[in-house]
């Protein structure tokens, strides 16, 4: 069988196929080298002293765990030198993180939740890394406002999952490929390519403990799904809910099905418990270049123009049809 690593599929991505640069080219080696690094210390566990809180609150207000503060740093870490970024900006961090003067800029962004699904981590359940890249807007300074842009303008987009196995789902706007981590050869080896979405699908994710919280839409349409075969959708439906989206977003890849974390009346303030560009704009380009959809419930998640950096937003995403049925529910249909 021939083994195409992740360094293989990426120059022939620019070399023959001319869709990306070097600068990407490294970027994203650089990213997936610090998601190893960040897999290698999710695996020591206690033995590494890694578990348990940091003692620190993040910007929005949540209790950091040792892990989410030591992804941050590696990622932080392996990006500065490189020349390829102007800013990168994080979950973990309130303001955008500059490249230090005594290392080159370059022309990209990089935006990511260095370590998703944090709750899981003292269990020993998957974890993982979520990055999206854009480009700098020429002229402008990598502050914040260079940031604000919507997720259609993403140039490239994945996540990690540490789990069983140390997975990469990568796309670069032409499709979504997988890679799987070789642990003695240290490389991403590509075991999926052009991975599709079912349009349909019998299950659904979701925090069933909120229910009482959503708005009406969101409450008749779970309803709708448990009422199963003897419903108006006149099927059974089965649900699953890992609480790491990578791990949940990685199961609709793998096998299909619909995400969903609605907005709930105890966060309506916060227009929702998911981050726009950390979490739902990267991931719902991967679901829509593996042919599914991703909407707040109203619109494309894609074309929403984001007006802060740490904007939070409903999010419904994954079988085409699904997400479609959650929408015309929303609009009373
Ligand atoms: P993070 O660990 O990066 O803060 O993200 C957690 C998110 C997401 O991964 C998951 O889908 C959701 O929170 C789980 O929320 P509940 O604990 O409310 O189910
Ligand atoms: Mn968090
Ligand atoms: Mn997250
Ligand atoms: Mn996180």
């Amino acid at each position: 069988m021939r083994r195409i690593s992740l360094s293989r599929y990426l120059i022939e991505e620019q070399r023959d196929k001319g869709r990306i640069d070097a600068d990407l080219r490294l970027l994203i080696e650089v990213v997936a080298r610090a998601c190893k690094r960040i897999s290698l210390a999710i695996g020591k566990g206690e033995l590494g002293g890694v578990l348990g809180s940091a003692g620190s609150e993040n910007v929005q207000g949540e209790v950091q765990k040792k892990l989410d503060v030591l992804s941050n740093e590696i990622l932080l870490e392996a990006n500065e030198w490189g020349g390829h970024l102007a800013a990168m900006a994080s979950e973990e961090m309130e303001e955008p993180h500059p490249i230090p003067n005594r290392f080159p800029k370059g022309e990209y962004l990089l935006v990511f939740d260095p370590l998703d699904g944090s709750s899981n981590i003292d269990v020993n359940v998957s974890v993982g890394t979520i990055f999206s890249v854009l480009r700098c807007p020429e002229g402008c300074e990598p502050g914040e406002a260079a940031f604000l842009q919507p997720g259609c303008e993403q140039v490239a987009a994945g996540y990690a999952l540490y789990g069983p196995t140390t997975l990469l789902a990568l796309t670069l706007g032409a499709g979504v490929a997988l890679f799987t981590l070789d642990r003695e050869l240290g490389s991403f080896i590509l075991t999926g390519d052009k991975l599709q979405i079912p349009a349909e699908t019998q299950e659904f994710a979701i925090n069933m403990s909120n229910q009482r919280h959503w708005e009406e839409p969101m409450q008749r349409y779970v309803g709708d799904l448990l009422a199963g075969v003897d419903g108006p959708r006149a099927k059974d439906f089965n649900m699953r809910w890992v609480a790491s989206m990578v791990a949940d977003v990685h199961r609709i890849l793998t096998r299909g099905g619909v995400f969903m974390y609605p907005l709930d009346a105890r966060i309506a303030g916060q227009g929702g418990k998911l981050r726009l560009l950390y979490e739902a704009n990267p991931m719902a380009f991967i679901v829509e270049q593996a042919g599914g959809a991703a909407s707040d419930g109203h619109q494309r998640i894609l074309d929403i123009q984001p007006q802060r950096l740490h904007q939070r937003i409903p999010v419904v995403l994954g079988a085409k049809n699904e997400v479609a049925t959650v929408v015309a529910y929303h609009r009373g249909n």
